[in-house]
C-alpha cells in the first residue's frame, strides 16, 4: 500500500486480543523533547519489527503520547480532537483523571517475551523518562471480565476494526493515528460476588455463562450495555474498540480498560452516560461494583507521523 495514502498504523491499536499485556506509564524529564522524538520513533519501530519476528506468539503493541505533553513534544502541530481526559462525578461514582506523558502498550501470547521487550523498551528510554505506573494483564477463562462476564463480545470485527479505531482523511496530518483512552478500575469483587447471578445479568445486560445478549426490551436502562450503547445525531452508532484486559493480583485486581477511537467524542459520551445517566436518574449500575482509579487521554500516532519527526 502507498505510503502516502495510507501512513503505517501502530499494530497494536486494532490487533486481536491475546493472552498477556504490560503497561508502561512514564513521564518525561524536562526538556529532553529532541532526544525523545527520535527515541519514541525507535520504540514504535522496534515494537512493529518484533510483531514479525514473534507472530507466532501474535506480539503486538504501540507508543502513544499524553494529551498533556502532546504540544511540549510536537508543537508543529495537534491532532484536532486530542483533549485531557474528560474527568467526571456523580455521587459515588468518579472518574477521575490522572495524566500521563507516554503510555507504551505491549501484548503477547508469551509472557516471557513481553518481560524482556518492557525491560528493553525501559533501557531504550532511559535518563528521558521515569516510569510511574506498571501493570500486567491476561486473559481470564475465556475472554471474561473479572466479573465473569465475556468481555469484547460487541467489538467491532475484521476491517470494521480500523474503520472505527483509526484516524481517517479527516484530520490528514494524523491518519492512521487513534485517540486512547485508559482507566484502570478496581473491581469490588467481594461485594459483586454477593449478588445473585440474575441481578449480575441485569447489570452487565447480557446472560453469565453463555453470553446472550438480553432482548432489548428486557435490558434495565441502568444495564452497562444500554449505556453505552449510543447513537449520534445521524442515527449511527457511535463505536470504540475496546482492548481492554483483566489485571492485577489478589490484593487489587480489575479491569485496565483500553478504548482507542478515531475521535475522542464517542468515549466520553459513553462514559458520560455510565456515570451521569440519561437525565432521568438511570446511569449504569456496574459502577456500584468498580472504581476508576485513573482515566488518561493519549494519541497513538502512526508510525509515519513518528519518523517524520524524529530527525
Ligand atoms: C460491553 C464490561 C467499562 C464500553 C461490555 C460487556 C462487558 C463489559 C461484560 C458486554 C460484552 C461485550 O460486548 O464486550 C465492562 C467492565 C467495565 C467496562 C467490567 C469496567 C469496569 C466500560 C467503559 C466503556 C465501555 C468505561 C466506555 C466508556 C462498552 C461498549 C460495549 C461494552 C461500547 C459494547 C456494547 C454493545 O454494543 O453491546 N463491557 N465494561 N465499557 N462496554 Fe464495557
Amino acid at each position: 500500500m502507498d505510503n502516502q495514502a495510507m501512513p503505517r498504523e501502530q499494530l497494536g491499536v486494532c490487533a486481536e486480543g491475546n493472552l498477556h499485556s504490560v503497561y508502561l506509564m512514564f513521564n518525561a524529564n524536562e526538556g529532553v523533547e529532541s532526544q525523545l522524538r527520535p527515541c519514541i520513533a525507535n520504540v514504535a519501530q522496534y515494537i512493529y519489527e518484533l510483531t514479525d519476528q514473534y507472530a507466532d506468539s501474535a506480539f503486538n503493541g504501540f507508543v502513544a503520547i499524553g494529551a498533556n505533553y502532546w504540544d511540549s513534544l510536537y508543537p508543529s502541530g495537534r491532532p484536532v480532537a486530542l483533549k485531557p481526559f474528560p474527568a467526571m462525578n456523580a455521587d459515588t461514582r468518579d472518574a477521575p483523571a490522572l495524566e500521563y506523558d507516554l503510555f507504551v502498550h505491549i501484548r503477547c501470547d508469551r509472557f516471557d517475551i513481553l518481560h524482556l521487550v518492557a525491560n528493553e523498551v525501559c533501557q531504550m528510554f532511559e535518563g528521558l523518562v521515569e516510569l510511574i505506573d506498571e501493570e500486567r494483564g491476561f486473559r481470564f477463562m475465556d475472554n471474561r471480565d473479572l466479573t465473569g462476564f465475556v468481555d469484547g463480545t460487541e467489538n467491532p470485527k475484521g476491517r470494521s476494526r480500523q474503520e472505527v479505531a483509526l484516524v481517517g482523511v479527516e484530520d490528514e496530518m494524523f491518519k492512521g493515528g487513534s485517540y486512547v483512552h485508559v482507566q484502570k478500575f478496581a473491581h469490588n469483587l467481594s461485594k459483586w460476588n454477593r449478588l445473585p447471578q440474575k441481578k449480575q445479568e441485569d447489570i452487565v445486560g447480557r446472560t453469565k455463562l453463555d453470553n446472550i445478549e438480553y432482548a432489548s426490551e428486557d435490558k434495565p436502562l441502568t444495564s452497562h450495555i444500554k449505556r453505552v450503547n449510543l447513537k449520534d445525531a445521524d442515527g449511527k452508532s457511535m463505536e470504540i474498540l475496546r482492548q481492554s484486559m483483566p489485571y492485577g493480583s489478589v490484593k487489587e485486581q480489575g479491569l485496565m480498560f483500553i478504548s482507542t477511537c478515531r475521535n475522542s467524542v464517542n468515549f466520553e459520551q459513553m462514559l458520560k452516560s455510565m456515570v451521569h445517566g440519561d437525565g432521568h436518574g438511570n446511569h449504569d449500575h456496574l459502577l456500584h461494583f468498580t472504581q476508576a482509579l485513573t482515566g488518561s487521554s493519549f494519541f497513538a500516532p502512526s508510525l509515519d507521523f513518528l519518523e517524520s519527526q524524529a530527525g
